[in-house]
């Protein structure tokens, strides 16, 4: 606790956006702090590594991850990968993501992709000492009407993954033994 949701698809009709806000909808009636930052409605620069820095609102976004004790990423997979908004988001912010509980909810075209969040993952885990839930929600465009999520195990699943983040949030990873 606290927990933030974010989603990082720059899509307006995102599907990845839904399951965000599904798994935030699950820890908001289950009476957890949490808050919900949408990437389409606070415009970022691209990291250039020096004066982005200073902008407003990456400042503004720095404190709401380093508030956050547990961070669930909405992600659309991009060629293979996570989009590159959320591998900006994190280049921007940078340390403001040591040591949170971080999930992922990714929506794809297809089902192959399934390992594509995997290098942001361990940059997460390596660069910032973030653990990694390890349970993922991986939904292709067949799990979706427009604007609604139309399969129902995918809300359920959302719910097991929401459930592994309260389990590990808390976690106290830089806990000396
Ligand atoms: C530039 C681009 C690259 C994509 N690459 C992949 C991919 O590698 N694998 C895949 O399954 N889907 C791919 N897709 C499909 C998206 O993952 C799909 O549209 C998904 O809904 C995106 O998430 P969003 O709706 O939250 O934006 C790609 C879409 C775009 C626009």
């Amino acid at each position: 606790m606290p927990y933030l949701v974010i989603s990082t698809s720059l899509n307006p009709e995102s599907k990845s956006y839904l399951l965000a806000r599904e798994a935030f909808q699950q820890l908001s009636d289950g009476g957890h702090e949490v808050e919900f930052l949408d990437l389409r409605k606070v415009k970022l620069p691209l990291c250039d590594g020096a004066d982005c820095y200073s902008r407003p609102n990456v400042a503004k976004v720095r404190a709401k991850i380093e508030k956050a004790t547990c961070i669930l990423v909405g992600v659309p997979i991009y060629n293979y990968d996570c989009g590159a908004a959320a591998k900006n988001l994190v280049e921007l912010t940078g340390r403001a993501w040591a040591d949170k509980t971080v999930g992922f909810l990714c929506a794809a075209g297809g089902r192959s992709s399934y390992m594509s969040v995997m290098s942001f993952a361990n940059s997460l885990m390596l660069d910032f000492r973030c653990l990694v839930i390890p349970r993922f929600v991986y939904a292709d465009k067949s799990a979706f009407d427009a604007n609604t999520i139309a399969d129902n195990t995918l809300v359920e699943r959302v719910g097991e993954f929401v459930a592994k983040a309260v389990t590990l949030d808390g976690v106290n990873i830089t806990k000396k033994p």
